[in-house]
């Protein structure tokens, strides 16, 4: 299978190319510095000319899976009275909300070619039904990564293309801390079945890395 995931650098990103190569899979790499290695893209999905760029850079190959990754949370701890600024909503929207639109939009080609597969990695902390304040802009942000999702599986149902939406669970990251449930292997380990498993009928769903659906 041919793979792309953004910022793969580290993370849940990194554990996800770690596995997916292990098992045979093509896979290439995104990241925004200087870690971006032989064979890696080196892409910031907040900046539209690199996300094209990414999207010539690919060229001419069919593509199975694009896993939009790439992730920030800036407002882990912010107050209500005194913080959330703009600026801080800006740059989180460019990155989870508009990194995501623009790596789709630039890969579009590529994946009809095979009629693949998108995986957007949105959380838990996106849905509306579980909504109990707190990281304010992080919640808003992964909400609309996957409203964004859930639009685009109906778009691209006609070309064949499933999209789906996804929560790695708990994860220890540099964003998870050292305190949350997963290691990094193990959630990856999960959403990999979970990329299999996406087809056309269960397009637009928004899952856990154990494949249990997420309120919306
Ligand atoms: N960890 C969790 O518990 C958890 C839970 C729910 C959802 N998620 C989601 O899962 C995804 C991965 O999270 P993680 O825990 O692996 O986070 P992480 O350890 O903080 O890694 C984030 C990755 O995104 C990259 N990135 C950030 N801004 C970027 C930009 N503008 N352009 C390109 N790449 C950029 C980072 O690259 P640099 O190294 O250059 O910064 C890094 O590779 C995120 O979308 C996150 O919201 C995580």
């Amino acid at each position: 299978m041919r793979v792309l995931i953004t910022g793969a650098n580290r993370g849940i990103g990194r554990a996800l190319l770690d596995g997916l190569d292990a098992r045979g899979d093509r896979v290439t790499g995104t990241a925004r510095g200087a870690d971006a290695g032989p064979g890696w893209l080196r892409v910031d999905v907040a900046d539209p000319a690199s996300v094209a760029a990414m999207g010539r850079a690919f060229g001419e190959e069919p593509l199975d899976l694009l896993v939009c990754n790439a992730g920030v949370y800036p407002d882990k701890g912010q107050r209500l009275a005194d913080g959330y600024p703009a600026g801080l909503w800006a740059e989180t929207f460019a990155v989870n909300v508009t990194g995501v639109f623009l790596s789709v939009q630039a890969l579009l080609p590529a994946l009809a070619r095979r009629r693949g597969k998108v995986a957007i990695l949105s959380s838990r902390m996106g849905s509306q039904a579980l909504a109990p304040g707190g990281s304010l802009i992080y919640r808003a942000s992964k909400a609309a990564a996957l409203n964004l999702g859930r639009n685009l599986a109906a778009e691209l149902a006609p070309e064949g293309i499933a999209v789906g939406i996804y929560h790695p669970g708990w994860v220890r990251t540099a964003m998870g801390g050292a305190a949350a449930d997963l290691d990094p292997a193990v959630a990856a380990a999960g959403l990999m079945a979970r990329f299999d498993a996406l087809s056309l009928a269960t397009t637009g769903c928004f899952e856990d890395h154990a494949g249990r659906a997420i309120l919306l």
